[in-house]
């Protein structure tokens, strides 16, 4: 059985892909990377190999890929100097002899056009990747459904939704089939330098989740498309810091330009299953 290291796997992705690995494999065939020293004693005590590191740590991620075949590097977050973390993970791999790596990017559709500066890592990561001449399996991850609820926010099944998105659609999955998927492939294929597109199997638009919304809660929801200064304005009113509101509104530019509207069927034939409908998730993400 090849040996796995998961990085993220505090995280909410590491730890939907690891639930799903611990199907086919024991945890003592797992190694795992945090830099949250609680959460790892928690996963020592179930039998993983833990270890401590950070993605600026080359020694520390040299010494968790000992022994290891196949890393899942899950993209880190955007508040260090990302592109450089997830260099050194791949320049780790290499060193230690690490046959595979597969890397959590993000389905868009073209870089050239991207508003959102924070994509440009992911494919930046995946020319690395494919430079490097280790094995790889790049997922491809649509715009999780999850993060339905923060666009919108908790009070709107009172306000309705306003966002300076236009009619633009994404593809939205549930990070959890996300999750699920990736393990699957890990578990069940050879690393042949493949891509997956990992999406919903239709995309939406925000008067699509009003309207699922109105459904399940029988109050009616509307979408208000704002353009972008108004909705700075309502942000900034609202005591958000600049640097997030400008972050929300590149993230709804590139949705009204249909960035994150491909659709593709690999998720749900990774799964064996169909994928979770944009219904089914909201009524479980909004507890209805
Ligand atoms: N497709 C989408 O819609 C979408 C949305 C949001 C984010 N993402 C990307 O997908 C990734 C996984 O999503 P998620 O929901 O699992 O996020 P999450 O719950 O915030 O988990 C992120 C994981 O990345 C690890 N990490 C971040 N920076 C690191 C570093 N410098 N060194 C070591 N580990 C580091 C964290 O480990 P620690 O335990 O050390 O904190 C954590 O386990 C995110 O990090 C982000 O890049 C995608």
């Amino acid at each position: 059985m090849k040996k796995i290291l998961v990085t993220g796997a505090s995280g909410i992705l590491g730890t939907t892909v690891i639930e799903t690995l611990l199907k086919q494999v024991l945890a003592q065939e797992i190694n795992v990377l945090s830099r949250k020293e609680e959460k790892l004693a928690a996963m020592q005590t179930k039998g993983f190999n833990t270890h401590h590191g950070d993605y600026d740590d080359i020694k520390a991620l040299e010494k968790a890929m000992i022994g290891v075949d196949t890393v899942l590097l899950i993209s880190a977050g955007d508040e260090g100097d990302r592109m450089q973390q997830h260099r050194n993970v791949v320049d780790a791999a290499k060193k230690a002899g690490v046959s595979c790596i597969a890397y959590t990017s993000r389905s868009l559709r073209d870089r050239t056009t991207l508003v959102n500066k924070l994509m440009f890592d992911h494919f930046d990561t995946e020319d690395y990747i494919k430079a490097s001449g280790l094995g790889y399996t790049i997922f491809r991850n649509a715009l999780y459904m999850d993060v339905i609820p923060l666009f919108v926010g908790k009070q709107v099944f009172d306000t309705g939704i306003f966002q300076p998105a236009g009619d633009g659609k994404v593809a939205f999955a549930l990070r959890k089939d996300m999750g699920e998927a990736m393990a699957n492939v890990l578990l069940n294929e050879h690393c042949e330098n493949i891509t997956y597109t990992f999406t919903g199997n239709a995309s939406y638009s925000f008067y699509d989740v009003a309207a699922v919304l109105t459904e399940l809660s029988d109050k009616e929801i509307k979408y208000t498309p704002v353009e972008i200064p108004a909705f700075e304005a309502m942000m900034l009113g609202k005591g958000l810091p600049q640097v997030m509101v400008k972050k929300i509104i590149d993230f709804n530019t590139d949705i009204k330009n249909n960035q994150e509207a491909g659709i593709s069927n690999d998720l749900e034939n990774k799964l064996g299953r169909q994928v979770t409908s944009l219904k089914a998730g909201l009524k479980t993400l909004f507890g209805l």
